[in-house]
């Protein structure tokens, strides 16, 4: 079913009549369940005012690229990065030639440039300017760098003509969108993620724990039900909801965590540990609240187990990939975990910068794989990061026997 419960979705509005359907655009967006912040043209704004986006998208609309004010906000940058999917519509001729240019003259089109987002348009013009060599030719240059299109319809046109150009129903659109998150590429695989911290009991009180929030495990899962896949979920312990059609087994400490990925073994396919697991814990448990004594006081830790080296190492195994959070040398140190660990695939983050990695909404990574596999991730949001680790890991899957 089509949905797009918890995406961000930037719609872009150009200048052209068809800009007076951005107001139904935004309904049909958010009956999907989306979130929807807008971009004007200045032409645009000539069709249908800002106040009208405004009070139905229900956030502010931006319109210039040199606004000191908005910069300190939401600035280009943040929109960029915002973004789950940035969708033109309509898309005139105009914006399409600017495009494919690569022109950042207004903000429109320079937060396309700067969104690591992928890219929908839905063109409206006149048919014979749809028809022109260099509309053709602008289409199929944004085509061949990854965009996407809703192709017009044809029929009757503002300007009396009949022929195609005419943007595509507000409903249409907002399914197109849709099902760019529903690739399919996972279909049939079964897919198990560990997520979030794990809590070592020090005694019925406390522990030692992380800041792991859970979002990039949850985000990972999410992806992998929207790429088609059978998806579970270990989780530590987290305040987030389960995202839809997941399975979820919810742990506390690293040795629960262990049994509950051995337990999922015989259903999975591909694991991904994505859990901030505790490499150490106390090497015991107090029955009753440790009572205070003395100025200093000392905890024997012991190792935990290695979850995903342990389900690494299984014969028969499922593809399995690992993170690595480090603060320095990322690369040389996660090359050394993907060998160590024997993981088909590891994400590497840098965990230093407090705007990525732990409990921040955005991330960027360096993905490895054995053979000298590299793919470098920029930073986006943890919704679109994930989904392109979900890419890259059915690209790099052995095909299925
Ligand atoms: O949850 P968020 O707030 O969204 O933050 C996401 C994240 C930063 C936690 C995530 O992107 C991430 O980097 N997760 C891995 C964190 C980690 O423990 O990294 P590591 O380099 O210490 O461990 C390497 C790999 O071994 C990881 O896949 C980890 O899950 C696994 N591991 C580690 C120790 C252990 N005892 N068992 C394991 O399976």
């Amino acid at each position: 079913m089509a949905h797009l419960f918890n995406r961000n979705v930037l719609l872009g509005v150009s200048g052209g009549i068809a800009a007076y359907k951005a107001a139904e655009i935004i309904r049909a967006l958010q009956q999907l369940g989306a979130t929807v912040r807008v971009v004007m043209t200045h032409g645009a704004q000539e069709f249908i005012t800002p106040l009208t986006l405004q009070a139905l998208s229900g956030n502010p609309v931006h319109t210039q690229l040199l606004d000191a004010e908005a910069e300190l906000g939401m600035g280009h940058i943040e929109l960029a990065r915002w973004a789950d999917l940035f969708l033109i519509a309509p898309a005139t001729a105009d914006v399409l030639a600017r495009l494919a240019a690569g022109r950042a003259d207004d903000l429109l089109t320079t937060v396309a440039l700067a969104t690591p987002a992928p890219l929908l348009l839905a063109p409206a013009m006149n048919q014979q300017m749809w028809r022109d060599a260099a509309t053709v030719e602008n289409v199929a240059t944004l085509k061949a760098r990854g965009a996407h299109l809703v192709e017009p319809a044809e029929g009757l046109q503002a300007c009396g003509d009949v022929g195609p150009g005419r943007m595509e129903e507000p409903t249409l659109i907002a399914q197109a969108a849709s099902s760019l998150f529903q690739s399919g590429l996972l279909a049939g695989r079964r897919v198990v993620i560990t997520a979030g911290p794990t809590r070592e009991a020090l005694d019925p009180v406390r522990y030692i724990s992380n800041n792991s929030s859970g979002k990039m495990g949850f985000a990972l899962a999410r992806a992998a039900v929207d790429a088609g896949a059978v998806t579970t979920l270990i989780a530590g312990p987290v305040q987030l909801a389960t995202p839809e059609h997941v399975q979820r087994i919810d742990v506390a400490s690293a040795q629960q965590m262990l049994e509950a990925s051995l337990s999922a073994l015989p259903q999975c396919d591909i694991f991904i540990a994505c859990a901030a697991v505790a490499d150490y814990r106390p090497a015991a448990v107090n029955a009753q609240k440790i009572k205070k004594s003395g100025e200093e006081m000392t905890i024997t830790l012991v190792r935990n187990p290695d979850i995903v080296a342990t389900i690494a190492a299984k014969p028969d195994g499922p593809y399995t990939v690992g993170f690595a959070a480090e603060t320095n040398d990322l690369v040389a140190y996660a090359s050394d975990k993907l060998r160590r660990k024997s993981l088909d695939m590891i994400i590497a983050n840098d965990v230093s910068d407090p705007e990525i990695g732990f409990n921040s909404d955005s991330n960027a990574a360096t993905v490895l794989w054995p053979g000298n596999g590299r793919q470098d991730l920029p930073r986006a949001g943890k919704a679109t990061l994930a989904r392109q680790i979900i890419q890259l890991i059915a690209q790099q899957l052995p095909v299925a026997e």
